[in-house]
């Protein structure tokens, strides 16, 4: 039997899976007011003697005055287009950008990546080994590393492949039910979806007529897939909870999954996110499931099958139920080495890609990193399930430019917080250390390692705040104040354990918000930040109404759109906010398709840069250091893009966006 409306055709169907909420902690209730309790008894007014003390406390919503005075002090970037309408045309099937600029499609699933590769086939025919060396399907979080003896004319572009679609075969997947009723998948689809996935890295170059073309073939030109040999380190490296029958060091693993937003490091490594890979395990024990935090409290399927392309069927390495006859278990731990951060260096096609695992394990987005000029570092990542946290994580040791081999375990040490916001604009980055309170044996937890692998129970156990998923972070390059994309959740005042707060507070929220912050004395390794919500996403209201008085409308000033999602300051502080709402569905009747804006961080003031194709997500964000040449990624169009033909197969593709007249893009 094949049936393909069971997996992933389009995202609105992914999304349903993506974020069930787990998060079962009641943290608002309990852990919140005690701790905000003690800390102000512990430790007197300390929080409010930062820069914050002499400026009144921030309005905790976003207001149509501009910014407060903590966050006025940005330069005002220049913002020149003319802004683009929502495309509201159901076949509306490709990209509009401003008068005076071109988007022109650049690298689309199937394109050739590694020596040898064959075309794409419009009939989806090439073979799972084909797919290995092309690129994979649903690009997401990209970052343009620039040659540094000619860093506006040659480049790598680093590309994540976030999951796959029904059209990566011809006919869609073939699926079957076995005698158990459990469904079955042939093995030479499941290692083509597993190809599609990972990662591409593609070098580029300026042609002399100063038109952006790729390098065919490079020894920098590379894939990685759902089974590139990995290096797992950092704390949990060896742990027990990281052995399997096949890794019995717990140190090698194959593969990265969902990796959807990204980072860089200032030593010019690329740093993958692995987003919902719980989707992709199932443990058939119901009782172990439920006993076993490591999967129930991440969501892993305990039915028959897991949640996505049910890969168990065919490769046991995604089947994580106990096996009491197999060393370790067997896979039951798999899934454990899922979630991390993935460091790869671009510019070392031999290097090894390494899990770092002292970030913790959650369903990571991204991972942003902020630098301070005494060299100390943070990374921060939202866990993109409706009601989890925000979090950040401190390296124990400062980052040294004249000292690159110093800086290449910096990631394997370091402090993991998780966000608190508190109604009044203050909030507190709470450590996630073994032996602190709520973090000890008697509390469950035997070990560093157990907190990391368990990050989200750690995080309960302290009392974050729970949020309206938060996706992408955004540091501005000026102030370094961190803004994070809360897309949406529509649980939130439903859902007990999510009522409405100050920093989430629309009930049923379709639409989404961005929230901003600033770190104590704006330094990174800060345990206490002011915040503020940037704006609600929504409808303009009319007169006399506002988001309070219908939850369709938001405080947007300009140009309207719903879920953001992809968020990036360019080096001249535009802040450019990217979508990702069901463009099919009412309560977004409103917005057109899926777009791509840009804010002015200090007026607020947005403006509409590009519309996609029906049915796509716009994410990934990158550009020259010039901001002469731009790539975005168009994800699971659902017509016929880049063709636009009507009748080609729908391709994921990045798109080259510059300005007609050589200049920077968003002036
Ligand atoms: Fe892959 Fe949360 O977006
Ligand atoms: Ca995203
Ligand atoms: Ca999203």
């Amino acid at each position: 039997m094949t049936n393909q409306s069971i997996l992933i055709q389009r995202a609105d169907q992914a999304r349903d899976v993506d974020d069930t909420p787990v998060n079962s902690s009641d943290n608002r209730n309990l852990n919140q007011v005690s701790h905000a309790r003690r800390r102000v008894l512990k430790g007197g007014l300390g929080l409010l003697a930062g820069p914050f003390a002499a400026s009144t406390l921030l309005s905790a919503c976003a207001s149509r005055e501009g910014a407060p005075a903590a966050f006025r002090d940005s330069p005002r970037p220049a913002i020149g287009f003319k802004p683009v309408p929502v495309a509201s045309d159901p076949g509306y099937d490709r990209v509009d950008v401003p008068e005076g600029y071109t988007a022109r499609p650049f690298f689309s699933w199937g394109d050739p990546v590694e020596s040898g590769a064959p075309e794409w086939r419009p009939d989806a025919q090439n073979t799972w080994t084909e797919q290995a060396l092309q690129s994979g399907q649903n690009h997401d979080g990209m970052h343009f590393f620039p040659f540094p003896d000619a860093p506006n004319e040659r480049g790598l572009l680093v590309i994540n492949h976030e999951y796959i679609n029904a059209t990566i075969h011809p006919d869609g997947p073939t699926v079957t039910d076995d005698e158990q009723g459990r469904r079955v998948r042939p093995l030479d689809e499941v290692r083509k979806e597993q190809a599609g996935h990972g990662l591409s890295i593609i070098e580029l170059r300026k042609d002399p007529r100063g038109d952006w073309q790729r390098v065919y073939p490079s020894r920098y030109n590379r894939r990685l897939t759902a089974y590139t040999p990995m290096t797992l380190s950092g704390p949990c490296a060896g742990a027990e909870a990281m052995k399997t029958v096949d890794d019995p060091q717990g140190r090698d693993v194959l593969g990265t999954l969902n990796n959807c937003s990204m980072g860089v490091t200032p030593w010019g490594t690329y740093l993958i996110a692995e987003e919902n890979w719980k989707n992709y395990f199932v443990n058939r024990d119901t009782t172990d499931h439920a006993e076993r935090r490591e999967h129930h409290r991440y969501g892993i399927a305990a039915g028959a099958n897991s949640h996505y392309n049910y890969w168990e069927s065919a490769d046991p390495r995604f089947d994580a139920t106990p096996r009491a006859d197999q060393p370790h278990g067997g896979y039951v731990n798999e899934p454990n080495r899922f979630g991390w951060v993935v460091e790869v260096d671009p510019f070392d096609p031999d290097a090894k890609p390494v899990k770092r695992t002292a970030f913790g394990r959650i369903v990571r987005e991204g991972c942003t990193c902020v630098q301070h000029s005494d060299g100390t570092l943070a990374f921060y990542s939202g866990d993109d399930t409706r009601g989890e946290y925000v979090y950040k994580f401190v390296p124990e040791g400062r980052f040294d430019p004249r000292n690159p081999k110093a800086n290449r375990d910096l990631l394997d040490k370091g402090r993991v917080y998780v966000a608190v916001y508190h109604d009044d604009g203050t909030g507190e980055w709470r450590p996630l250390v073994w032996g602190e309170p709520g973090l000890t044996a008697a509390d469950g937890f035997r070990d560093q390692a157990d907190v990391l692998i368990n990050l989200r129970s750690a995080a309960d156990a302290v009392g974050a705040t729970p949020m309206d998923r938060p996706e992408w972070v955004a540091v501005n390059p000026f102030t370094r104040d961190g803004y994070v994309t809360l897309t949406n959740n529509t649980d939130r005042g439903v859902d007990p354990d999510q009522p409405v707060d100050a920093a989430n507070p629309r009930p049923e929220n379709h639409h989404g918000q961005i929230l901003r912050w600033r770190e104590e004395n704006r330094h990174p390794a800060a345990t206490a930040f002011r915040w503020e919500l940037f704006l609600l996403a929504g409808e303009q209201p009319p007169a006399g109404e506002s988001w309070k008085t219908d939850h369709q409308y938001g405080t947007i000033d300009g140009d309207i759109f719903a879920s953001p999602d992809g968020l990036w300051f360019d080096p001249e502080g535009r802040l450019w906010i990217q979508t990702d709402f069901s463009d099919g569905k009412s309560v977004y009747d409103a917005m057109g398709t899926n777009q791509m804006l840009c804010a002015d961080p200090v007026t607020r003031k947005v403006r509409r840069f590009l519309t996609g194709p029906s049915g796509c997500e716009i994410t990934g964000i990158t550009a020259t250091p010039d901001g002469t040449a731009m790539w975005i990624n168009v994800q699971h169009p659902g017509i016929s893009y880049p063709a636009s033909d009507g009748k080609t197969r729908p391709r994921s593709t990045t798109v080259l966006i510059t300005k007609n007249d050589g200049g920077v893009i968003g002036t």
